[in-house]
């Protein structure tokens, strides 16, 4: 399963790519906003730093100025992805998109049928958003399992990318599942790593190390 890292963060970035884990970066315009840059100086020196798709969401709510927006966007870097929203003009946009060759990352899917009509129109990425689902008692899980199922009963080439991971489990199941991607803030890549046993296991090993060398 790739690793894409949720953020707009510089520091985040570079201090996940130290670790050698991240494949590509996703954002949204509520993480640019964080950011207080414009999204074009974000996604530039995001480009800098990480060799991989990095998803630049458009604005546009209808179908030609996502296509002007995007086409800019797709201008900075070859690795710029153009992220649309699951709308009639976000999926027809996705579909001018794929016919030029132009990744597209299709946002905002809460279900099964969304996820056919942006694999249908060749999206590059689908991005279920998990934890938006869960948060309202649905099962976040459950989208990623049924929309796996359905590309590859296709054979579709569109690639599951997990969104609005939240914690840990979360990404345990997307890989049990069969997500291809999953994107994921940084605290929650961190939190990966954790495990007390290891802890207590490395605390020990260094003092039964120090006790050998008296
Ligand atoms: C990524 O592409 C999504 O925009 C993001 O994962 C949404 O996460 P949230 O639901 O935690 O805001």
């Amino acid at each position: 399963m790739q690793f894409f890292i949720d953020t707009g963060d510089i520091e985040e970035i570079k201090e996940a790519v130290k670790w050698g884990l991240i494949d590509g970066v996703t954002t949204n315009p509520s993480i640019i906003a964080k950011t207080g840059r414009t999204q074009e100086e974000v996604i530039k020196d995001i480009c800098e730093i990480v060799d991989g798709p990095i998803s630049a969401e458009v604005i546009a709510t209808d179908t030609e100025g996502m296509i002007k927006e995007g086409s800019e966007l797709a201008k900075i870097h070859e690795n710029v992805v153009i992220k649309l929203p699951l709308t009639e003009a976000g999926i027809a946009a996705c579909k001018w998109f794929s016919d030029n060759d132009i990744k597209t990352n299709v946002t905002l899917c809460f279900s099964s049928n969304q996820a056919l009509l942006a694999a249908k129109n060749g999206a590059t990425y689908i991005s279920p958003f998990i934890g938006r689902l869960d948060d309202i008692g649905a099962d976040g899980m459950t989208l990623i399992q049924e929309i796996r199922h359905m590309y590859d009963v296709y054979g579709f080439d569109t690639e599951v990318l997990a969104a609005s991971v939240r914690h840990a489990d979360h990404v345990k199941h997307c890989s049990m599942v069969g997500a291809d991607v999953a994107t994921m803030p940084y605290k929650v890549i961190k939190s990966l790593f954790n495990h007390p046993l290891t802890d207590k296991g490395l605390a020990q090993f260094l003092a039964d190390y120090e006790k050998s060398q008296k």
